[in-house]
């Protein structure tokens, strides 16, 4: 039996968030927004309510999870040691979507990290995030709350219809502002690196810290961040991403909506504002617009109803827009990019 509550965004009702800190303390899963995109929160510091984070989600064992906090005293009593990068990340990113890797003291269950040395932490700056962590008074490791595999969930009504009968309670703010999970920064040592682009810039990053460089694992190598090496964000149907100058990119989705309609497909496009003032001439009903391209913050917070939209109106042929990759562009980028697998065409 799941409980969804709706919870007031800015002023969180206490009852509601007392509700979910006892289902914490008891070692049970609470689903809870956050500006990134909503988590699977259970209390970080006992391995068997973790444990059941993995079998609601279906998540591979060795991928490790993010540790909440709602302040510094929290995060001290799990990290090790800190270097002066991720002190200047505290600083100026935090709270906000920005997880750090550090070193982790014994605290930390080796569940929670997948039995690596380093533990992922952050500061949400979601009101309802940080009052479930105060009134539980323990940190709360939470990886996003869809089934593994799906895209993450930035709407209440995602998170239902991933986990419902499986946890007891979602507690439900609506749409998620930021719409794309934090960055993974490890700040552990050396030049920091980008383990998966994120709702902070490399940019930002950059202008803070000076030389950031981007995990970008060879052929035989995995990547630093292991929830990076599994399929991801992607729909049942065939998705196409298709990316380069506007007419070129209408022109393109035109013939490919023919030719998928030949075949008997159900087609679906997401795409630009810009490109949609184009397209909606000849296919009014197939569009979904993710935003303007000149605002990727709007693209960012519309790519993951997007992709779960397609599955709900069960698409076969998925045809979506890229756009250019700078800023957060480079975030939603990486996400279409595993959604797509191969499939992806820059014309
Ligand atoms: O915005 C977010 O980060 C959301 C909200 C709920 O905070 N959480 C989230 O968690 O996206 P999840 O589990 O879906 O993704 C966590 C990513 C994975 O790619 C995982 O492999 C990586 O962070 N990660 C976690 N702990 C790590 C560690 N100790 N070392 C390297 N990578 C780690
Ligand atoms: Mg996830």
């Amino acid at each position: 039996q799941t409980k969804r509550s709706t919870i007031d965004r800015l002023h969180p009702e206490a009852e509601l968030i007392n509700e979910g800190a006892e289902w914490l303390k008891a070692g049970e899963l609470v689903a809870f927004p956050t500006e990134t995109v909503y988590g699977l929160g259970a209390n970080a510091l006992d391995a068997s309510a973790c444990a059941k984070i993995f079998e609601a989600k279906g998540r591979p064992q060795d991928n490790p999870l993010i540790v909440h906090v709602c302040n510094r005293v929290m995060a001290n009593n799990l990290v090790e040691s800190w270097t002066s990068e991720a002190e200047l990340c505290v600083q100026h990113f935090w709270p906000g979507p920005l997880t750090l890797i550090l070193p982790k003291t014994a605290l930390v269950p080796d569940i929670v990290t997948a039995g690596l040395v380093n533990v992922a932490i952050r500061m949400p700056s979601h009101p309802v995030a940080l009052r479930l962590i105060e009134d539980a008074g323990f940190p709360i490791a939470a990886p996003s709350a869809n089934l593994s595999g799906k895209p993450s969930p930035t709407r209440g009504s995602h998170v239902w219809r991933d986990m419902k009968g499986k946890i007891p309670l979602i507690l439900d703010a609506g749409a998620c502002e930021v719409g794309l999970e934090s960055t993974v920064l490890d700040v552990s040592g050396g030049v920091p690196t980008i383990l998966r682009p994120g709702g902070i810039t490399k940019e930002q990053l950059e202008e803070v810290l000076g030389e950031v460089r981007a995990d970008t694992p060879s052929e035989n190598q995995a990547p630093k961040a292991p929830g990076m090496k599994y399929r991801h964000y992607a729909p049942q149907g065939e998705l196409l991403l298709v990316s380069g100058l506007r007419d070129r990119v209408v022109q393109r989705m035109g013939q490919e909506i023919l030719r998928g309609q030949a075949r008997l497909k159900k087609v679906g496009v997401l795409c630009t504002l810009e490109s949609a003032s184009l397209l909606h001439n000849w296919f009014p009903d197939l569009l979904f617009v993710l935003g303007s391209k000149d605002r990727p913050q709007e693209v960012a917070s519309n790519i993951f109803e997007g992709l779960r939209l397609c599955d709900e109106r069960r698409m076969d042929l998925i045809l979506v827009e890229g756009i250019e990759e700078a800023g957060l562009g480079s975030a939603v980028m990486n996400r279409l990019e595993k959604a797509a697998g191969k499939r992806t065409q820059h014309i």
